[in-house]
């Protein structure tokens, strides 16, 4: 963190289209041309501070959708009620608790990075561990079909990470959007077609199956 970034093209387009931030052209790029978000869709967004792809996510599942954020940060920015915000940690989420909100998603989006200390290898491993954290809530609630999209920094545990992915997902593609920094480790993920009902949808589906851990 706290390393100067020159306030570049997309950060000006960002600022001119009202988006809280640069990073809604990474989701957009995906958004034209893979069309995850469709009319209507329950999105879950990790890492959603300060808001830009809530922003957008908004706009692209219209009056009937839902998209909900999850963030450590407290949001700024005020949305409307088809966009629910928790303050919240994902490492002390129980997937459970978005039951609530909507019985299965159509999308999970994950841009969360974690605090950077500059030393590449304990950046891409804390990486890592929130991707695959924000990948173990996909498993939990996306339906059968779904897509996940999810920012990950390149290094050691990567590979083992894609793997996982991959075993999850029909298609998955590594991408580095346009507006990605180039001398950021940053790449995205997109997973499309998962292979599996929502984790928590098979619990339900199974009878007489012990519950009692309540590990979705
Ligand atoms: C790059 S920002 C997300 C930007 C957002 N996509 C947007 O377009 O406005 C990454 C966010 O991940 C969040 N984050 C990091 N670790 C987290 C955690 N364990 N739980 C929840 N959010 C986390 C940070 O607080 C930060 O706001």
């Amino acid at each position: 963190m706290g390393r100067y970034k020159p306030k570049d093209f997309y950060f000006k387009k960002a600022k001119r289209h009202k988006y809280v931030a640069r990073s809604v052209y990474k989701l957009e790029e995906i958004q034209k041309k893979y069309r995850i978000i469709k009319p209507g869709a329950r999105v879950l967004d990790l890492g959603c501070y300060p808001g830009s792809w809530l922003q957008y996510a908004e706009e692209k599942v219209g009056t009937r959708g839902l998209v909900i954020g999850v963030d450590l940060k407290e949001l700024k920015k005020e949305f409307s009620p088809r966009v629910i915000f928790l303050k919240q940690d994902v490492n002390e989420l129980d997937p459970a608790l978005l039951k609530k909100y909507s019985p299965v998603f159509d999308v999970v989006l994950s841009d969360m990075a974690p605090a950077t200390t500059g030393i590449g290898f304990v950046d891409s491993t804390r990486s890592v561990y929130l991707a695959d954290r924000a990948l173990g809530i996909a498993i939990a609630v996306l339906k059968k079909g779904g897509s996940f999209f999810c920012k990950v920094f390149e290094g050691e545990d990567f590979p083992e990470f894609l793997k996982k992915v991959r075993g999850e997902f029909d298609r998955v593609k590594i991408i580095k959007p346009k507006a990605s920094r180039k001398d950021s480790r940053e790449i995205y993920l997109l997973g499309t077609g998962k292979k599996s009902q929502p984790s928590w949808k098979k619990e339900e589906d199974t009878p007489c199956q012990d519950i009692q851990s309540g590990a979705l």
